[in-house]
């Protein structure tokens, strides 16, 4: 398929195996942080919290990097929630797309944040830091999560309050639909924290659960392996980290040929 040039920036032929498509919408938070939507190809299938290759032409050339889908896997288009890296190869082009412009993705998603890859569980944990919360914000909002579980956990720390608003959104906008607020109901729980700035709760992931304090607020106990499940998505060091707590809990990481406790993934940059 070849796609016209939309505009001189991002002017776009497809290579071979490679969607073309258009942008729908985009919602900068911060000077960091933005999201955007963009057609969905025709026959074009995932599993929720799944990521794909996205990319621009930036200088004659395609430059691709790994994103989580944000939308559900039952969305007529595709979302994504991006860092902005000044230099990054991708992102600081990736920034400026505005709606009409052109976007490339790869043919094939993959990934281990799917639901596919725990054995059943009732308490399902998202742990989640900085644009970490994209493949969650694709699982909260899939039917499928509330099937398999009796309650949904989503953590989301960041450093500053307004890096956390897309996921404030997200939640109100599944209390807003008529058909997800119905499957949801009071299942989700969402839990935020910042790290240098006051807020009502602060402080990382990793302290609030080895100091009890994430049980405690929740009012839930403390991570049990029979019936708690896990993913993680953020930086390597909170992933490790993370990992780390939920070894001592008894719990083992899966993956998609072998089910198991938890799985993780790196949150992607550049
Ligand atoms: P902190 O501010 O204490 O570094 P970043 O923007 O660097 O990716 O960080 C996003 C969030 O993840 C920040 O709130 C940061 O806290 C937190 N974080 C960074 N490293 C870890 C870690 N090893 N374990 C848990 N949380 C972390």
């Amino acid at each position: 398929m070849n796609a016209p040039a939309k505009s001189e920036d991002f002017a776009v032929t497809a290579p071979a195996g490679v969607f073309v498509e258009t942008v729908t919408s985009v919602t900068h938070y911060t000077d960091h942080l933005f999201r955007f939507r963009m057609t969905r190809p025709s026959g074009y299938r995932f599993r929720s919290g799944e990521f794909a290759m996205i990319g621009l032409m930036v200088d004659g050339k395609p430059i691709y990097r790994a994103y989580s889908i944000a939308s559900p896997s039952w969305d007529e288009e595709l979302e994504f929630f991006s860092i902005k890296v000044p230099d990054g190869p991708l992102t600081s082009h990736l920034q400026k797309i505005r709606v009409g412009d052109r976007v490339l993705m790869r043919k094939k998603p993959t990934g281990t944040l799917v639901l596919d890859a725990l054995t059943p569980g009732k308490r399902l944990y998202m742990f989640s830091t900085g644009t970490g919360i994209a493949p969650f914000a694709s699982l909260i909002r899939d039917p499928e999560t509330y099937e398999k579980f009796d309650e949904v956990i989503l953590t989301h720390t960041c450093r500053e309050i307004a890096e956390l608003k897309y996921g404030f959104d997200l939640v109100e906008e599944i209390r807003n639909d008529e058909m997800l607020s119905e499957i949801v109901g009071d299942k989700l729980r969402h839990y935020a924290t910042v790290t240098r700035e006051a807020y009502s709760h602060q402080g990382r992931i990793t302290t609030l659960m080895q100091n009890g304090k994430l049980f405690a607020d929740l009012g839930v106990p403390a991570l049990d392996a029979q019936v708690d499940r896990a993913m993680i998505c953020g930086s390597s060091a909170m992933l490790k980290e993370t990992k780390e707590i939920l070894e001592a809990a008894g719990m083992e990481e899966g993956a998609n040929n072998k089910p198991s406790e938890f799985v993780i993934e790196r949150a992607f940059v550049g």
